[in-house]
């Protein structure tokens, strides 16, 4: 069985691999930066159309040591990666390098590069082009201390790309580690859920999207493996097919999404409407300071400005106080998961948190709280 890691943000590997084991692979390691599976390439396929909180998934082919230049190119060449695409297709090399002896990322970018050309070259004459922006093999090359691990990626684009949302405020949450943090909460998929700042919608789009049992893939155009030599299209629209028979069309509940700022809400409705879940979700310009309960009960999920990112920390304060005393004063019996990047900020809430994750968004390490009201 072939091997694949799936990526994901930190703090997420452990939902990360949950997900993968219900959609019935086969987890065989879990790491911080991720989780690797045994699969054949339908599960690959699986896995790219149905992870709601992989970043990629990635395809290992190399791992070994190297300290000379030489020695990467020879190792490089170990792999035959003609085997993916034509030598008329593009393709790139993306290189991470820590404490290693070939330091310059540029440099064992080019080297990489030059080793995996140089196979094409002597089978067909002719080589693939770099592209860096859309290629249809990208190489992703990892090395922490000399040891090199080398791995070709399935996915293209990072699967956060969902392709519904469009439109965004400043700072919004990836699409995938929004599904992680809703993972984490435990949120049954059957109660109603509020998000106070819901900026361009993410948590409430794709918390309606895993109660409709959408999945996370089905609004994409493209995912690296279609490109590829292997590709077997009828497995692909076998497995697509699948997936959209086992849509629900209704909730028996409904979302509901607040934002001070006007603009916010008409984008995240453009995304809902994108993602054909704006059906499900009720959006309205409102300051966290005179939200009601929309409903007698359910949970509450948000994702408050953090000074490091936007705004600025003294107005932030006042934000953190009308969200502590609208869910102390009128949310009282709800629970609510609150994620930030700011210390201070938290303890504007005045209340006392029940649970706590520490998960990475976008290199900011934040907390993310439960608060439960009574
Ligand atoms: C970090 S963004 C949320 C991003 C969102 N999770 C997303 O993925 O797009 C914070 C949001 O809080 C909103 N906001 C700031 N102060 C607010 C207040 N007093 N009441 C309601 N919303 C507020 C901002 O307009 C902004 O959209």
């Amino acid at each position: 069985m072939p091997l694949f890691f799936a990526s994901a943000p930190q703090g997420i590997a452990e939902p990360l691999k949950q997900e993968l084991i219900e959609m019935g692979l086969k987890v065989v390691d879990m790491s911080p930066g991720g989780v690797a599976f045994e699969s054949s390439w339908e599960g690959c396929y699986r896995a790219n159309l149905c992870s709601r909180l992989a970043s990629r998934i990635l395809k290992p082919v190399l791992d070994f040591i190297a300290y000379q230049p030489e020695e990467l190119y020879t190792q490089i060449q170990k792999h035959d990666f003609t085997k993916y695409i034509k030598p008329t297709q593009t393709l790139c090399v993306d290189v991470v390098v820590r404490d290693s002896k070939l330091a310059d990322q540029r440099f064992v970018a080019m080297k990489v590069k030059d080793a995996v050309v140089d196979q094409f070259r002597e089978k067909f004459g002719i080589r693939p082009d770099v592209d860096n922006k859309d290629p249809d093999l990208r190489i992703h090359v990892r090395a922490n201390k000399n040891s090199f691990a080398v791995s070709v990626d399935t996915s293209g684009n990072s699967l956060f790309q969902r392709g519904y949302r469009k439109e965004a405020v400043e700072a919004p949450l990836k699409e995938n580690l929004a599904a992680g943090l809703l993972k984490l909460t435990e949120w049954d998929q059957k109660s109603p859920l509020v998000d106070f700042m819901c900026g361009s919608g993410t948590f409430l789009v794709e918390a309606a999207m895993m109660a409709l049992n959408m999945a996370p893939g089905i609004h994409r155009h493209k995912f690296g493996f279609q490109k590829w030599l292997n590709f077997d299209r009828g497995v692909w629209d076998g497995l697509v097919n699948e997936v959209i028979e086992a849509e629900r069309t209704e909730l028996d509940f409904e979302l509901f999404g607040y934002d001070i700022d006007r603009k916010a809400i008409l984008k995240a409705k453009e995304n809902a409407k994108r993602a054909g879940v704006e059906h499900v979700i009720q959006f309205k310009s409102e300051p966290v300071a005179t939200v009601e309960p929309p409903v007698e009960k359910g949970m509450a999920i948000v994702n408050p400005p953090y000074g490091t990112r936007i705004g600025d920390e003294d107005n932030l304060k006042d934000v953190y106080r009308d969200l502590g005393y609208t869910l102390k004063h009128r949310f009282k019996g709800w629970d609510c998961w609150i994620l930030s990047g700011n210390k201070d900020l938290i303890m504007d809430l005045k209340l006392k948190s029940t649970r706590r994750h520490f998960v990475f968004n976008g290199g900011i390490e934040c907390r993310f709280l439960k608060y439960s009201t009574f």
